[in-house]
């Protein structure tokens, strides 16, 4: 990409100058992934990764959740966002309020809250989990039933994982939504052999269509592992460029869902982000300790 070189070489600069670090998800474009990202993964590497950071201040090239939940466990860090209005469905789709309604609906049943969500969210729930790790989390507590909250889709999923009653919310990711049981199998009939992996944020129609069903991350690991000649990830775009990238060898089959939020993220606003030390991402102490210990007992399941 030799448009970006300049871009890049100034991030990196800027990088070791401010003693930054990135952090960057599965779905950001590849000269962010591949050029000037230091942590690469799905939500739970990042958060796992964010305890371990050695740099002053964090950058993160994903969404606001995500560099809520690096706040979160580097309170005494600066954690960036290089455009604050890079949002997700999935944490718009539920308040604080909703959820202590929920709790009096369902009096004593504890509450999971995927990652997706705001940190205010997070305060008011007992433990997160991850599409990477959501089945370990319910299993972790020991109980006939939880509430799994916002994605309704991922709850769905995670009941044909286990024998624990699944209470969801309504929540839907808008980018993995879009994706329909027709229009994978018009992919399979033009592609004969093609191994369909599919994010468990995905309808369950289209889900039953997949091979397998996992986290960004686990969609990653089978492509290494297994080395499919021909692969359809049914997830956001960005995602295939980043693992064909690594794997030349698998032929990648692209549809093409972009997430918005996550392509608000630039080279250009990265770099805005270090040279002018913006945009600070901060949450009232209050909330971030309840929110923190969420979190914290989500990674002591599973990091
Ligand atoms: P994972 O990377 O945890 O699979 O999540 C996907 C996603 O949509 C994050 O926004
Ligand atoms: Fe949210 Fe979906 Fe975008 Fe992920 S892909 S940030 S879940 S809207």
């Amino acid at each position: 990409w030799p448009a970006h070189a300049p871009l890049i070489h100034r991030i990196n600069q800027l990088k070791r100058e401010k003693n930054a670090v990135i952090l960057a998800h599965n779905y950001q474009t590849p000269e962010i992934f591949h050029c000037v990202a230091d942590v690469v993964g799905d939500s739970l590497a990042l958060a796992a990764k964010a305890v371990d950071t050695t740099g002053d201040v964090i950058v993160m090239a994903g969404v606001h959740f995500m560099a809520e939940t690096a706040k979160l466990l580097n309170p005494s860090k600066r954690v960036l966002i290089p455009d604050s209005r890079a949002g997700c469905s999935l944490a718009e789709s539920i308040t604080p309020n909703d959820v202590r309604l929920l709790r009096q609906k369902y009096p004593g049943v504890p509450v999971i809250a995927y990652v997706n969500t705001s940190a205010a969210v997070k305060a008011e729930v007992d433990i997160c989990c991850t599409s990477g790790n959501v089945v370990e989390v319910i299993e972790s507590l020991g109980v006939p039933r939880v509430i799994c909250l916002p994605d309704e889709y991922l709850a769905q999923w995670a009941q044909t994982q286990t024998k624990v009653e699944i209470i969801a919310w309504k929540g839907h990711c808008e980018v993995h939504e879009r994706f329909t049981a027709a229009e994978i199998r018009s992919f399979r009939a033009a592609n004969p052999g093609v191994t369909v992996l599919a994010h468990p944020e995905c309808p369950p129609e289209v889900i039953a269509e997949a091979d397998f069903t996992g986290s960004t991350a686990g969609m990653s690991n089978y492509v290494g592992r297994e080395k499919p000649a021909k692969v359809l990830l049914v997830t956001e775009c960005s995602m295939s460029d980043n693992v064909a990238a690594n794997h030349p060898a698998t032929e990648f089959v692209r549809p093409c869902n972009l997430c918005p939020h996550m392509k608000r993220i630039t080279l250009a606003n990265i770099l805005d982000a270090l040279e002018n030390d913006r945009i600070e991402v901060t949450i009232d102490a209050d909330i971030a300790d309840r929110a923190r210990a969420s979190v914290e007992r989500m990674l002591a399941v599973k990091p």
